[in-house]
Parts: C-alpha cells; structure tokens; sequence
C-alpha cells in the first residue's frame, strides 16, 4: 500500500503539473481526491489493514492528500493569473488611435419650418394639439359640413379603410375633435400629416402636411382672424410682409378667404417664382361655420372663431426655393445636408 501511496502522489502531481487549463486540473482532481478517486479508495480500505499499519499509512495517506491537494490549490490560482494576463493583454486599448467620427443629424427642412410654426403661434398662446391620421368620415367631413356625395369629397379624392374610415384628407378633423373636448376659449394649433389619393409629381405627393389653427372665444371677429394671420405672414417671411385675403369657399367656414403673400421675388410685379401674379398663396382660412359649431355642442349664439390651414410643403419650397416636393421626401443626404 505505501508502494500504491507514492505512486500515487507521483503520478498526480506530474499530471497536476502538466495541466494547462482548468479542465485538465480539474480532471485529474476528480481521479485522485474525487468521490471515486484512486487516494479516496485506499483511504476507505483502510479498515483492513493491521493495528500497527494502520497510523503509519494512514498518515502516508493524509499527507498525500494533502500534497495533491495543495498542489491543485497552487496550479489553480496560477492558471487564473496566466488567464487574466492574457485577457488584459488580449483588451489593451491603444489610447493613441484616432477615435471613430460621430456624425451629426440636422433637422429636415420640413422640421426646421414647423418648429418657428410652433414658435410663432406659441407666442401668440396657441397650444400644439395632435390627431389620429387614420379619421372617421364623420371628422374628416360630416361634421365638417362635407356630407357624402357632397363635391368637396372629390377635390380631396380620399384613402378609404371602409365606408365610415379614411386617412385623413385635412388635418380640419381637429377642429371638432378639440371643440368636443375642450370648451372656449380655443386658442390651438393641430400639425400632421395628410392622405390624398394624388399622383407623385413635382407639386404633388400622396401624403403632405398641415397646420390647422383653431380659435373660439366670445366677440372673434374677422379682424381677429386678419391681425392673428398677417403677424403670422411677418414673422415667418419678415416684417415688411405684405398680405391680402381673397374671398373662398370652405364648406365649414363662413366666411372662407385664401391669404396671399406679396412675392417676396419681385415684389408684387409678378415673376417665375410666383407665376406672373405677383402674388402666393398660403393658407385657407375663414370664421368657424355656426353647424360646425352647434356639431359641436358650442353655442354660435355666444362663441364665434376662425380657423386656418396651412400647407407646409408649399411653405418649405418658397423658403428654402425648392422646385420639386419629392426632393423633401426622398431622405437623399446630398440634399438634406444643405439645410
Ligand atoms: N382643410 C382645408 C384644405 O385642406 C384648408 C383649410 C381652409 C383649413 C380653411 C381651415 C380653413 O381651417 O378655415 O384645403
């Protein structure tokens, strides 16, 4: 047995000395002090042996255990530092490389107009209200005094879902939305993207945005509505702006106008830019029809308001001078990087 013994711790550490991962250390710890191991074994043989044997092996025994697992212990830490070595070596970072450039975003053109939109009707103390883009008829034109079959459906050729459902043609839907919920005074703006069944060309594209406005109060009158737009008109093309109103129709505003800006090209001589009118058009506007009101549950007897819609693509192009609306959408950097 004291033969066994040597051999034994022989054997193990040779094995425990060549082990080059942690597996093989760990192998080699299951073969001599595991469960089942060869150490383990003679220790429980031990009961046979004689009287006198049995101290002297037995502390053999001991003290190969203990050499073995001693020599585990130490080859184990050294295998981590090796490991860890290597791992700080394998992630050192070169502190002198140049770094990777951080490209910057701009804000598209459509975004950077909206935003003084927002700035200019802010101060005068709108607030920003937002709708679905996918509209019941029933806000899209019932209560907007456009009932089916009614003609002002086709200048809108219109996305159904079904019978009761389109993407919305206006964003003029928020008109009533709002008035449902709130009650005067109004004072808001609704933004948002618009669906109409339009073929892609240089002025037109299936989906565009508006800018709704909204105002109720008690005595809203149409000079209201002229100071309100024309400080609107000076602040976004500057301060010598000049405006006009021409008479319209909407089916839910009485009365309905169109503003114009004086082209700023030429000054009102009439040029490429504004097609020989001398003139542009801007917006839709007009005094919030009594129906549209009283489909509201607001009392036109009391309350009186105008609204507006501005086109803000049509808007972008005359800022920025862009003669095609597909350009604001097909996301190609070379031209959104001018902005
Ligand atoms: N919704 C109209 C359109 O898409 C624009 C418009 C005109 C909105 C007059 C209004 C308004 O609020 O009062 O053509």
């Amino acid at each position: 047995m004291r033969e066994q013994l040597e051999q034994i711790l022989k054997r193990g550490l040779d094995e425990i000395s060549s082990a080059s991962v942690r597996d093989e250390l760990e192998n080699a710890r299951i073969k001599y002090l595991g469960k089942k191991g060869e150490l383990t074994q003679i220790l429980r043989s031990m009961g046979q042996l004689s009287a006198e044997e049995r101290p002297v092996l037995g502390q053999l025994a001991n003290e190969v255990r203990e050499q073995l697992t001693g020599a585990i212990n130490a080859a184990a830490s050294e295998l981590a530092s090796k490991a860890a070595e290597l791992k700080i070596k394998a992630e050192t970072i070169d502190v002198t490389m140049p770094g990777e450039k951080v490209e910057f975003g701009k804000k598209h053109p459509l975004s950077i107009v909206l935003d003084e939109i927002y700035d200019i009707f802010s101060s005068m103390g709108f607030s920003i209200v937002n709708g679905p883009e996918v509209e019941l008829d029933y806000y899209n034109f019932e209560a907007l005094n456009i009932p089916k079959n009614h003609p002002a459906r086709d200048t809108q050729d219109t996305f159904y879902i079904n019978d009761n459902i389109v993407l919305r043609t206006q964003t003029s839907p928020m008109q009533v939305r709002t008035m449902e919920k709130q009650k005067p005074p109004l004072r808001i703006i609704a933004p948002g993207r618009v669906y109409r069944s339009d073929a892609v060309d240089a002025t037109h594209s299936p989906v565009f945005h508006q800018i709704e406005g909204l105002v109720v109060d008690k005595g809203i009158t149409m000079g209201d509505l002229k100071g309100t737009l024309d400080v609107f008109a000076k602040k976004l093309y500057g301060n010598d702006t000049v405006t006009r109103f021409r008479p319209h129709h909407f089916p839910f505003t009485e009365p309905s106008a169109e503003m114009d800006v004086m082209c700023f090209n030429c000054g009102g001589k009439g040029c490429r830019l504004c097609k020989g009118e001398g003139w542009i058009e801007i917006l839709g506007c007009g005094m919030v029809h009594p129906g549209v009101l009283r489909n509201c549950g607001i009392d036109p007897e009391v309350y009186s308001g105008f609204a507006f819609g501005i086109g803000l693509e049509r808007i972008v192009m005359r800022r920025f001078n862009i003669d095609d609306m597909r350009l604001l959408f097909d996301n190609d950097l070379r031209f959104l990087k001018q902005f």
